[in-house]
């Protein structure tokens, strides 16, 4: 696998604020990609909060989305979702980069983020940009049978 996106794809995506417009299409795809989605009011709560909240579009079909709060000079990567039948073409990375440099623009001086332990797409695509896995949370995620830990894990931006 790798490569760049645009050596895979005919066009190269596109970025734009989510609005309440797009949940309808986002909340599919959050449905469809993890076991334990986001519900509408998290993303409400997210446009509201006046977190970063960006789509991912190619040739105008919502591909995938991300959700960061920066605050002081902390960053949260909050929620990151490629459209199943879009994933492990580059996007996933490719979106990471760009909320990354969000980040960055930002003036945050790290990101953080908390992962399943048992999400081993995610925690490899985060590793491969940089992340440090830097703690466990016990317990943080519900599961399908009681709790999951969280692994959290931080980039430095400086
Ligand atoms: C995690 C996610 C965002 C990755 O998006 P993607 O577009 O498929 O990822 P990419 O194609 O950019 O992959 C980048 C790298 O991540 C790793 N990776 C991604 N998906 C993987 C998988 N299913 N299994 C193993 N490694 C994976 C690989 O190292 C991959 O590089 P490679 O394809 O060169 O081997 C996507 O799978 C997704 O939306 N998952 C559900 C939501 C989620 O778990 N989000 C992250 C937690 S917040």
């Amino acid at each position: 696998m790798g490569g760049s996106v645009s050596a895979q794809l005919d066009n190269l995506p596109q970025y734009r604020r989510m609005t309440a417009d797009d949940l309808e299409v986002v909340i599919a795809i959050e449905n469809e990609v993890y076991p334990h989605p986001w519900t509408r009011g998290n993303f409400y709560d997210s446009l509201n909060a006046g977190y970063h909240c960006w789509i991912m579009e190619l040739t105008g079909e919502i591909v995938g989305y991300g959700v960061v709060s920066i605050g002081a000079d902390e960053a949260h990567l909050l929620n990151l979702g490629i459209a199943a039948r879009w994933q492990r073409r580059g996007l996933g990375r490719e979106m990471l980069k760009f909320l990354i440099q969000l980040a960055r623009e930002a003036f945050a001086h790290k990101i953080y983020l908390e992962v399943r332990p048992s999400n081993i797409g995610g925690r490899r695509l985060y590793a491969s940009a940089g992340f440090d896995e830097i703690a466990t949370r016990r317990g943080y995620y519900p599961a399908h049978r009681g709790r999951e830990d969280a692994v959290i894990m931080e980039l430095n931006l400086k």
